[in-house]
């Protein structure tokens, strides 16, 4: 069984992740600090697969404890990164812990197990592209100047990784730039835990909706879309999970070589009000909202062009929105009862 390193596994998407490689076949280990997580997740973990994998907690910053991880787990046949802070405002309020955390992790993992035949996925963003002059935009679009820290991490991260493979590195590199991921496990024993007033709205929804905040501001509704507020291309958090699977059984292929990269979305862009409506239809939820100011850095409009991930890796999203909705309910339902943090 192939032992796949997963750095920041008990976080939102690593999770599910872990999940998704257990249900095939392969031996997840995971790493993480619990900077944005929770170690009752492991338990949660357990409980849908009947696996408990091993777990290193520490912080992959740390250069020393980087090494010391390569000596404990030599054996590892890949890598999948999604270690980093994302929180697009503190970024821009505090950049060195972001560069700190996101490029020096990075680093620490490549330098450690430098010359081994690895396998690496890591988690770039659609934020690359800021907002693109073509939709769908596709891997070729040309990557835009970041509008935050975190943004620039993720260029500059995909810049290491594409300079560590065109120096003839023993590693295989697959970067996949997600949309915006929502939802949950279908058990509900997973999902998103955000610390603190969420920034993401999928959350904000849910936790308005339960009553743990009092309304969602819609962030502009004056952007020109077909109903004037912004339009992302929201993602299954499970059908991505299954991308990274795709991404590791790609890469075992010989005729794999060296770096690629692939959007991992449905291709659809919808609205934020659609999203709100959704979810009222779905849920049977009333939802109290209102409409706010823009919010700084926002792009008006991205949805991604999948067919190279469909050609390629084999892998498509397979759930929509309402099956997104429904799941990412459920799991605020779950945690009111249950609480895990
Ligand atoms: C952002 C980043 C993305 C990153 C993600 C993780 C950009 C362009 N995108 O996604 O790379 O991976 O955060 O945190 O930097 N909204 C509201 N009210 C709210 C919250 C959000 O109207 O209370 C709207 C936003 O204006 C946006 C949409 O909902 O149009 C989605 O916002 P959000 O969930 O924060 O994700 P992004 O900003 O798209």
């Amino acid at each position: 069984m192939s032992k796949i390193l997963v750095t920041g596994g008990l976080g939102y998407i690593g999770s599910h992740t872990v999940v998704e490689l257990i249900n095939a076949g392969f031996e997840p280990v995971i790493v993480d600090d619990l900077s944005n997580s929770q170690p009752k997740i492991l338990d949660q973990i357990t409980k849908i697969t009947g696996k408990r994998p091993v777990f290193h907690e520490l912080d992959l910053s740390d250069e020393n404890a980087v090494k010391n991880l390569a000596t404990a787990e030599p054996d590892i046949a890949g890598v999948i990164h999604f270690a980093a802070f994302k929180a697009v405002g503190e970024s821009v309020q505090q950049p060195l812990k972001y560069y700190r955390n996101n490029i020096y992790s990075l680093i620490n993992l490549l330098e450690s197990y430098y010359g081994k035949p690895i396998n690496f996925v890591f988690s770039s963003s659609c934020t690359v592209y800021g907002q693109p002059d073509v939709l769908p935009v596709t891997e070729q679009a040309p990557i835009k100047p970041a509008q935050s820290p975190y943004g620039n991490t993720k260029q500059i991260a995909e810049e290491i990784l594409f300079d560590t493979i065109a120096a003839g590195s023993s590693y295989k590199v697959i970067a996949l730039r997600y949309f915006n991921p929502v939802g949950a496990h279908e058990t509900a024993l997973i999902g998103e835990l955000p610390i603190g007033v969420p920034q993401n709205l999928v959350p904000f929804i849910t936790q308005t909706a339960i009553g743990k905040r009092e309304k969602l501001t819609v962030f502009g509704d004056d952007y020109n879309t077909k109903d004037g507020s912004c339009v992302r291309d929201y993602i299954h958090v499970v059908d991505l999970a299954k991308a990274h699977v795709a991404a590791l059984h790609l890469m075992k292929k010989n005729e794999f070589k060296g770096y690629d990269v692939f959007n991992i979305g449905t291709g659809n862009g919808n609205t934020v009000l659609e999203i709100i409506k959704a979810f009222e239809e779905v849920t049977g939820e009333k939802l109290n909202y209102t409409i706010g100011p823009r919010r700084a850095g926002d792009v008006e409009q991205v949805w991604g062009n999948v067919s190279k991930a469909e050609e390629k890796l084999h892998w498509k999203a397979e759930l929509g929105i309402d099956a997104m909705m429904s799941s990412a309910w459920a799991w605020e339902k779950y945690i009111a009862q249950n609480p895990v943090q």
